[in-house]
Formats: C-alpha cells, structure tokens, sequence
C-alpha cells in the first residue's frame, strides 16, 4: 500500500465520489460522506459565489451532526474541486473559502498551480490533481499536489484515451503517494480490481448521477439508468477538451452523435458569465460504465450495495 496522508488513511470504504458539474451539491456530498466514501463537489455549482460560503457551512455542520450522533460509525472526510483555469475568475475567492473552512480534501482539475496547493497545505489540507497521462502526474507531483487521479479511458467528464493499467502500472514505478484511479467504476469488485492494480482509491461519477441527490434533470438521471457503454460518445466539440457524452442527449440538441463537426478548442471557459454549463445542461456526461446502473435511488442505498460487492468480491478472491 502507499502511503496516505491523515484525510486519506482509514476510510471505511476506499472510495472518492468525484465531482460533477451542476450535479453535485451538499446534499449529494453529505449522503456520500456519512455513508462513508470521501464526498466531493466543483467549488462552481455553488452559483452566484457567495453561495460557496453557505455550502461549506451546510457540510461542515452536517457532517459535525452526523459525527455527535455516530461516534462509533464516523462521516468520511469531504473534498471541494477547483477549476484551475485561466478562465475561473473564482478561484482565488472559493480557495480563500476553503482555507477558512479548512476543506479537508482539494481536487484539482486541469491545471496545477503551486499557490493553490501551498494555499491547501497551509491549514493541513491534502490535494490530489487529476491526470490523465504519466507526464502530467509528473508535473502535478512536483508542483506541490500530495495525490493523483488517474482518468483512464471510459471516464465520465473530460476522459483520457489510457488503459487503466497502462496508466496506474506507468503511475506506480515512481509515485508511492495517494493514486485514485477513475473511468467507468461502478461496482464493488471493479473497486476492488483498481485496488489490486495499484490504485488506493476508486473515483467514482456517472454512476452517482442516477441518486436522488444528484441534482440533474430526471431524463438525465433515466439516460443513465437506461443506458450502456454502446450510448457513449467522446468528443472534443462541447467544450474544447475530449469528453464522454450520452449520444441521446447530443441528438436531442438535433446534432448526429455519429458524425460531429470538428471542436472549438477556444469555446472551454469556466467564467460565471460563460454559455458553457449548456455543454453539461444539455449534452450530458457520462462515463461508460452505467450499464450496471438499474434505477435511481438514494446514494446511501447505492453505496451500501457497493460495500457488499466489495466485501463479497474480497471474501471470492482472498479465500
Ligand atoms: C456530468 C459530469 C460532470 C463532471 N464534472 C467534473 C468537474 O466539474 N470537475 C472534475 O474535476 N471532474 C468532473 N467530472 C469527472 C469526474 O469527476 C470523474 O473523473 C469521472 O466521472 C469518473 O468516471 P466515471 O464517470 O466513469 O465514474 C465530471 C464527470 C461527469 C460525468
């Protein structure tokens, strides 16, 4: 095993419920934690700004509430994502909120800057930076993050194209530190596999879509229920950056999920004046591995299944 920094050590279930845009929000994340994965959410869904303030103070007291009633059965820790982007203009007021409300757990995505990990570590916060090659581990490692996420192929949101073992095997011959490995996880044994591969964690998203929680529209919510790895399409057209998207969603926008026009690599902008949550509002991501996803229900309900797959899929392989 690697070594893991206190937020990170001794979770009851090694699993990070990862960040999705629009979608996640505190009722989401608290469900995650006190089920007993790490619960996360964008910093940006809390909209306008100032609502991140009220949001950090919903967690972080009902978290403290479910910890006075629980001594024996603690929440997981939580973790905020930050957009680091040159066209987050956010993200100096929702990092300065983070160091106020001590966030236990920063993500950061697509880019890796060094003041926002020293920023993290100067109230003992851990960071992790997801990746989607070796080279960019590499550089987010020496840029000051404690932890990777490795966004193999088939993951929900701005996928890569690397197999899961390519990338955690290339990953592990260097890295001893935290490593959560993400693309289409959704069952127990699947978490299990990404452990036996090296990873610490499983960084799950498309399959927390289909909660009651997840604040996304209910044709959304069925897609996911519905759908299969054949319902996935990658394309770089929506935002700028390769994604995996539901083919309905993009023929529902009148487009052929079949033959989409080339990509604007200038149209990613993640400013509060941007057109682009329509990119998620109406192209809904979504990784390939929700063929196992069979009806919408609460998170805590999900989880527990993923515990008992986990438990059973250990218990089959250790015997
Ligand atoms: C709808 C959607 C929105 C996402 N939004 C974000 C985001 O705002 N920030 C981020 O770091 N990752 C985002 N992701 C990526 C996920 O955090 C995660 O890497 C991915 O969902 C894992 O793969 P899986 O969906 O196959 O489980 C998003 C993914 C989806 C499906």
């Amino acid at each position: 095993m690697s070594r893991l920094p206190g937020a990170l050590a001794h979770l009851p279930l090694p699993i990070i419920g990862s960040p999705l845009f629009i979608i996640s929000n505190p009722k989401l994340v608290i469900a995650q934690c006190t089920s007993g994965v790490v619960g996360s959410m964008p910093a940006l869904n809390a909209r306008p700004a100032e609502q991140l303030e009220e949001w950090l103070i919903e967690i972080t007291e009902g978290l403290a509430a479910w910890n006075r009633d629980h001594p024996d059965q603690p929440a997981a820790p939580y973790a905020i994502n930050q957009i680091v982007h040159k066209s987050n203009e956010r993200l100096e007021h929702d990092m300065a909120l983070c160091v106020k409300y001590k966030v236990p757990i920063i993500i950061t995505s697509l880019g890796a800057r060094e003041d926002i990990n020293a920023a993290a570590h100067s109230y003992g916060g851990v960071v992790l930076h997801d990746i989607i090659n070796n080279k960019f581990a590499r550089k987010a490692i020496e840029k000051g993050a404690d932890g990777l996420i490795a966004v193999a192929a088939g993951a929900g949101g701005h996928a890569g194209i690397k197999s899961p073992f390519a990338l955690v095997q290339e990953i592990r011959q260097w890295f001893d530190g935290p490593v959560a490995l993400s693309g289409s996880i959704a069952t127990g044994g699947a978490v299990l596999a990404a452990q036996a591969m090296g990873a610490d964690f499983a960084y799950i998203g498309s399959a927390f879509i289909a909660t009651e929680e997840a604040r996304a529209a209910e044709g959304y919510k069925h897609a996911i229920v519905a759908g299969s790895s054949d319902d996935i399409v990658y394309s770089n057209l929506f935002t700028g950056v390769h994604g995996n998207y539901l083919a309905a969603s993009i023929r529902a926008a009148g487009l052929d999920p079949e033959n989409l026009p080339v990509s604007d690599p200038s149209a990613m902008n993640f400013s509060s004046g941007s057109s682009k949550p329509k990119a998620w509002k109406e192209i809904w991501g979504s990784g390939q591995g929700i063929g196992v996803i069979d009806k919408v229900r609460p998170a805590a309900e999900f989880i527990a299944q993923l515990r008992r797959e986990y438990d059973e899929a250990r218990r089959r392989l250790l015997a």
